[in-house]
């Protein structure tokens, strides 16, 4: 579904994700997701919906043997990546680990260990994974003997995103690919925050939905995970999927990035809010790009205060960035949102508007798009390729 550059085009199937038969074979580019947590009690309905010995297991209070099945069931679906993936792709599985008490025995459930190795298993390359810091703030969090010694329970508040490339290293062979690949960097200061291994500053999410029953269903992650995976792994163009899309985060996240999407969910009930949550994308995903441009103008205003060198002019936008990687970077926002069926949207872009750019620290001295100091000395107009072009 690789679609025309300035337009994306995103789908819904409601299907059961251990069968993606609308999903062709090597058509994802990228895969970012969160499936339902074996072993934490809200999953058990669904896990046993899906397979009855899950259920079984269950109430035999047999806790690893319903762990097992529930896992057995997401196997499914991992294989399925293995087919729909192309070579040289990437997957990135967001996943907890699950305490629970079953009879007397408080255990964990080390979900992330049991998914790294289905994944290895179907192919799967893994690669170093992202811990990210999900902070409670329940009142009963602690959990066990409390102050006395030695019966009391380390809390869990982080996640994992697992990330995964099926074969070796993506090659972008021509002129176009590797001046989309440029378009679609991201800033220096960016790339120091997102390759880290541990996040700290995802925020969690409200969840805003008016369906009680759907709500309890609902376990969306916060924006900037998907949004930051789809910028680190994919280029603008390529295709994302979510196999367990929910509230289609994943997918806003994908628009918001210029890429395109497909997900899949089995509970239909999902469809009015995703639909509800596009309506209201547009402005929000323009004023995020907005905050990304604001934050990187702040981050360069505060190297110059601190006479610190800034070599390079980017060029779709002016401003100054650090590394000549850099200099190709393009925003855009998004302009119309149309309906184009049922469960299936696309999106046109536009560029972004003049004064959201211009206004970089003033010209200085340390701004230098020549210099040879510590760089290639590459000028502005020496850079290849379309850069110009929104892709
Ligand atoms: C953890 S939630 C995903 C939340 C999503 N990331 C978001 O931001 O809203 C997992 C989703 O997977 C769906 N699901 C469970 N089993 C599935 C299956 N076999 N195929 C497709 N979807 C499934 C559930 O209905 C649920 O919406």
């Amino acid at each position: 579904m690789k679609s025309d550059p300035v337009k994306t085009e995103h789908v819904i199937h409601f299907c059961d994700a251990r069968k993606m038969k609308p999903v062709s074979s090597g058509s994802i580019d990228l895969v970012v997701t969160s499936p339902p947590y074996p072993m934490i009690a809200m999953w058990d309905e669904v896990f046993c919906g899906l397979d009855s010995t899950v259920g079984n297991a269950l109430l035999k209070r047999n806790g690893f043997q319903a762990f097992e099945r529930m896992h057995r069931i997401l196997d499914r679906v991992w294989k399925e990546l293995g087919r729909v993936v192309r070579t040289e792709g990437f997957v990135c599985i967001n996943i907890g680990d699950a305490v629970r008490k079953i009879r007397d025995d408080f255990c964990l459930y080390p979900n992330h260990a049991r998914i790294m190795s289905a994944m290895q298993e179907n192919g799967f390359m893994p690669l170093p994974a992202v811990i990210w810091r999900k902070q409670t703030n329940a009142p009963n969090k602690f959990m066990g003997s409390g102050m006395l010694p030695a019966g009391a329970y380390v809390t869990l508040e982080h996640e994992y995103v697992l990330i995964f490339r099926k074969g070796g290293k993506r090659e972008f062979m021509t002129e176009s690919e590797k001046a989309g690949r440029r378009a679609s960097a991201f800033f220096w200061e960016e790339r120091n925050q997102w390759f880290s291994d541990v996040w700290f500053d995802l925020k969690g999410v409200r969840q805003d939905i008016c369906d009680k029953d759907v709500r309890k269903r609902s376990a969306a992650y916060p924006f900037e995970l998907p949004y930051r995976l789809i910028n680190m792994y994919s280029v603008k163009g390529d295709v994302v999927l979510d196999p367990f899309a929910g509230t289609g985060t994943t997918m806003l996240a994908a628009m918001a990035s210029a890429r395109n999407s497909v997900s899949c969910e089995i509970a239909p009930e999902f469809a009015g809010i995703i639909d509800s949550r596009v309506s209201g994308l547009k402005d929000f995903a323009n004023n995020y790009i907005r905050e990304r441009i604001s934050r990187h103008k702040d981050f360069i205003a505060e190297r110059m205060a601190a006479k610190k060198p800034v070599k390079y002019v980017n060029v779709p936008h002016g401003f100054p960035v650090m590394t000549r990687q850099e200099l190709g970077l393009c925003f855009e926002q998004l302009g119309r949102i149309e309906k184009t069926g049922e469960n299936r949207y696309e999106v046109t872009y536009v560029p972004v508007a003049a004064q959201e750019t211009a206004a970089a620290p003033a010209a200085s001295d340390t701004v230098d798009s020549t210099s040879k100091k510590g760089g290639t000395g590459i000028k502005k107009t020496e850079i290849p390729g379309s850069q110009l072009s929104l892709f």
